[in-house]
């Protein structure tokens, strides 16, 4: 048996063995990174289409298909609604919803650069380098209805509530509550649009209001479900056998995409449509920051414990019957989560460079040197070892990055 068939068969019987498919992957550590790239002479072999194994071809497949069916929150009773949407909408791109009367969401999420702004940690229009507004780098808002926990480290379990952060926090709009809700009050257009989209005039509790705005800011960035991708042609021809479609996906990134399924284990964190399984890991991105740590999931539950606006208070519409509620509930707060940041979607990567939760790595390339390179004594004691040094070689690494780079679009539109 020749050391690429060995592999598989061992990969096959490491598979049946644990049912779970991505979880099986990883712990066949053997399969994919071997180059056993080459199409066996099999009677249906396709030029230009790599022979994916029935296991590789399923965690394919579990990337989409995309966009993704889409549903309603019901703890936000703006979500879906028109006359919401266009008013969340009018906020998003208004600075007179900062403080200072020139800062706008879109101020740091820049439709242009993929609702994010291109930097390491944002630095508003006119500040200077030492004055940058937090340690955190700006995430795109593409797909932000798809998450369960919100912000790098899942300070808020619904899109509302990460909407409603940044309007009262220091380093972003600053507002007072008060304030802000005596603006809207008073502001004809912003009042008539409060009135259309939430069906009464705004009333005297000011926290409401601004409850509000947050619940029309996020039925707005509900509707941002970013296009469709090579990769998604490619998923497509193959969920449906059609080889020579399929082929027209380049062979570089088919065998990163192998790579990402298989042996480099990325798929399983970066699972499903969205490329996350949306919780939380230690890659071993260093946290420390200046005059400190950042402590990434150990605060985010400290802070949504705390938290007046989450999916267990009033402000949720959807009240006791909210099923997205539970996760809240069992939150609990341990050591390893000291240094955990969420994994992020890999959509639309190459439209939101810089990357990680500190905006510390360049480029698509330096991800992949990044785990490559992985320093393991950095990482996480307990917990499964998912990860380990990879240690590709240059042909992997571009091929990695080749696939990467398949999962965006040409271009964005502009909403
Ligand atoms: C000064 C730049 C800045 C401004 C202004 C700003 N944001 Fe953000 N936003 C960020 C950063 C940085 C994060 C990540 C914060 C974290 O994880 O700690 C973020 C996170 C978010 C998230 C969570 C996204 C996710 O994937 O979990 C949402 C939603 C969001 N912002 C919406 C808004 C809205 C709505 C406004 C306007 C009311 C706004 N932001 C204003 C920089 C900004
Ligand atoms: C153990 C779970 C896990 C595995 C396995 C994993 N990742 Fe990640 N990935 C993460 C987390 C968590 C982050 C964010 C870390 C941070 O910011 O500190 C991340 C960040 C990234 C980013 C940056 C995205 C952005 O928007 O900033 C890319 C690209 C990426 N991973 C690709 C990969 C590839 C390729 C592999 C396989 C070689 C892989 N990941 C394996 C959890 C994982």
């Amino acid at each position: 048996m020749s050391r690429c068939a060995d592999s598989r068969a061992r990969a096959r019987a490491a598979r049946r063995l644990i049912g779970r498919l991505a979880l099986a992957l990883a712990l066949a550590p053997a399969i994919t990174l071997l180059p056993c790239a080459a199409a066996p002479a099999g009677s249906d072999a396709t030029p230009g289409l790599l022979d994916f194994t029935a296991a590789e071809r399923a965690l394919i497949l579990s990337h989409g298909p995309w966009p993704m069916p889409t549903e309603r929150d019901g703890a936000n009773r703006a979500d879906g609604r028109p006359a919401a949407i266009a008013f969340g909408r009018a906020l998003f791109f208004d600075p007179r919803l900062g403080a200072d009367g020139r800062t706008a969401c879109a101020s740091c999420h820049q439709p242009a650069r993929a609702f994010q702004d291109g930097l390491r940690t944002p630095l508003l229009p006119g500040a200077a380098e030492g004055t940058r507004r937090g340690q955190r780098n700006t995430p795109t808002l593409w797909d932000a209805a798809t998450w369960r926990w919100f912000g790098w480290d899942g300070a808020h379990d619904s899109l509302w509530a990460a909407s409603l952060a940044p309007l009262l926090d220091g380093a972003e709009m600053a507002r007072r509550p008060d304030d802000l809700a005596a603006q809207v009050r008073h502001d004809p257009a912003w009042r008539a649009a409060y009135r259309a989209a939430f069906g009464a005039a705004p009333g005297d509790d000011d926290e409401l209001v601004v409850v509000d705005l947050a619940k029309a800011l996020a039925a707005w960035q509900a509707t941002l479900v970013s296009p469709r991708t090579p990769f998604d042609d490619f998923r497509d021809a193959l969920a449906r056998g059609d080889r020579v479609a399929a082929a027209a996906y380049p062979l570089a990134a088919q065998r990163g995409l192998r790579l990402f399924v298989g042996g480099a284990r990325c798929s399983v964190c970066h699972a499903g449509p969205g490329f996350s399984n949306g919780e939380f890991a230690d890659i071993g991105v260093p946290f420390f920051v200046p005059g400190g740590v950042d402590p990434g999931r150990h605060r985010g539950l400290l802070h949504l414990r705390a938290s007046p606006y989450t999916r267990l208070e009033p402000h949720n519409d959807a009240g006791a019957i909210d099923p997205r509620a539970v996760a809240t509930r069992h939150v609990v707060i341990e050591p390893r989560h000291f240094g955990e940041f969420r994994v992020p979607g890999l959509r639309q990567l190459v439209h939101t460079a810089p990357y990680m939760h500190d905006g510390s790595l360049p480029t698509v390339e330096a991800v992949v040197r990044h785990y490559s390179e992985l320093d393991e004594d950095r990482l996480h004691a307990d917990g499964e070892r998912i990860l380990r040094r990879l240690d590709l070689s240059a042909q992997q690494a571009a091929d990695l990055a080749a696939f990467l780079r398949t999962l965006s679009s040409p271009r964005l539109p502009a909403p």
